[in-house]
């Protein structure tokens, strides 16, 4: 595959990199200690077309391909992970899904303020016994007067606390398993409609997770977001998408130790030369470095065959699989590279691996991808 980036491709890239050099690198770090939401920087993503990129412009959105999106991820990721996430959610599991299968009311009224950035949204599939196994989900939707009444428990929704729109995957018949799955949009605010606490977690923690609760919430008929019982194929096919982002959200993490590391060893002197010309560091940045790039090419792998329109499934699992170990692995080595200064905080670097434990579980874990890559290289 030939990656040759058009002009369009490397405006957003150069538009991303300065964004992020100039607007989010120097709060990263006090946002990170303080678990803040950056509010104001996501309302300036949002003005730059970052928060519904793939939208067509249609309904408010850049109208870009995959491949503008997964390089403008990447350098936002690289400076801050957090935002990296918020930025995805809305993304690939929001707006892409809502464009795809959204009904034109659900489009007018919910698509255009979250594609601009004016309005935030959140995916809501994963339950406190439905994480991996998504299939079995507890919460109940039923048919009354008005709409549909909710109950039930979600956890672990990244943008839960600060979203406007959350989409919410609920069982409508339990007859029919996961075929009887129905998504609903369900706004910020709706009675018996609460979240819980921000999670304080290892990694990117200036986003927020929190789990959500549904007590008779009701939901009027018209925000069931493509069809009753399509819910499961809805949330499979988003995520598939969201795994390229999440992939690109990796190579972020990545690109920036090895960056982070590469500039430390040509400065830090040990045995009498700067570190970078030792061998055994030059071998570790190498690997790194090659790492990186192959990932990188995995992700864009993804995203090229997803703007064909040809299927994507395998390779945006294998992209996520393989980006998201590099996140972990090249942290690492950054660390070791700057070795005690690795360790502390003022230092930087050990935010990165904090950052990327995660692009490992969430979006499917590292063994559900290799679930999914197996299942469809073994079906011709
Ligand atoms: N794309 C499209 N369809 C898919 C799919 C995919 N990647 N994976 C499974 N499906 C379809 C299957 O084709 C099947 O459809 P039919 O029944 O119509 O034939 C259906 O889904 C069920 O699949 P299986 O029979 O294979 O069911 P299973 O229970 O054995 O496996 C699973 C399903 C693949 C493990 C699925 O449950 C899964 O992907 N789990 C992980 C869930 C996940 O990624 N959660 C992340 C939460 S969201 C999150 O993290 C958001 C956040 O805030 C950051």
């Amino acid at each position: 595959m030939n990656f040759q980036f058009t002009e369009d491709q490397l405006m957003i890239q150069q538009t991303a990199r300065e964004f992020a050099t100039s607007e989010i690198a120097q709060s990263a770090v006090e946002r990170d200690k303080k678990a803040e939401f950056p509010f104001e920087i996501v309302k300036k993503l949002g003005e730059l077309g970052f928060m519904g990129m793939m939208v067509s412009p249609e309904y408010d959105g850049a109208g870009l391909d995959t491949i503008s999106y997964v390089l403008a991820m990447i350098e936002i990721s690289k400076v801050d992970a957090s935002l990296g996430v918020i930025m995805s959610v809305n993304n690939s599991l929001v707006c892409y899904g809502l464009d795809k299968w959204g009904s034109e009311y659900i489009k007018n009224k919910y698509l255009r303020p979250l594609a601009k950035g004016e309005k935030l949204g959140a995916f809501a599939l994963s339950e406190p016994e439905a994480g991996s196994d998504a299939t079995k989900q507890h919460t109940l939707a039923n048919k009354v007067d008005g709409g549909w009444a909710i109950n039930g428990m979600k956890n672990w929704i990244t943008n839960g606390v600060n979203a406007d729109y959350h989409l919410v995957m609920t069982q409508t018949d339990k007859e029919k398993a996961h075929h009887g799955i129905t998504t609903f949009l369900v706004e910020k605010g709706t009675p018996g409609f609460t979240h819980g606490v921000k999670e304080d977690k290892l990694g990117i923690r200036s986003s927020d997770t929190c789990s959500l609760s549904f007590e008779n919430c009701i939901v009027p008929e018209e925000n069931i977001v493509w069809e009753v019982g399509k819910g499961f194929t809805f949330a499979m096919n988003t995520l598939n998408g969201g795994r390229i982002g999440i992939a690109s959200q990796a190579v972020g993490i990545a690109e920036g130790a090895l960056d982070a590391a590469r500039n430390y060893a040509k400065t830090r002197k040990a045995f009498g030369t700067e570190i970078s010309n030792h061998q055994g560091i030059q071998f570790k940045l190498a690997d790194m470095a090659t790492k990186v790039e192959a990932a990188k090419l995995l992700t864009l792998q993804a995203a090229a065959l997803k703007d064909a329109g040809k299927k994507y499934v395998k390779e945006a699992a294998m992209a996520k699989l393989y980006s998201s170990k590099v996140a972990v692995d090249c942290a690492l080595e950054a660390i070791q590279i700057h070795g005690g200064y690795g360790y502390v905080r003022e230092y930087l670097v050990e935010r990165y691996l904090r950052d990327a434990k995660i692009t490992e579980i969430y979006e499917g874990t590292s063994e559900i991808q290799r679930i999914v890559i197996a299942r469809e290289l073994l079906k011709d």
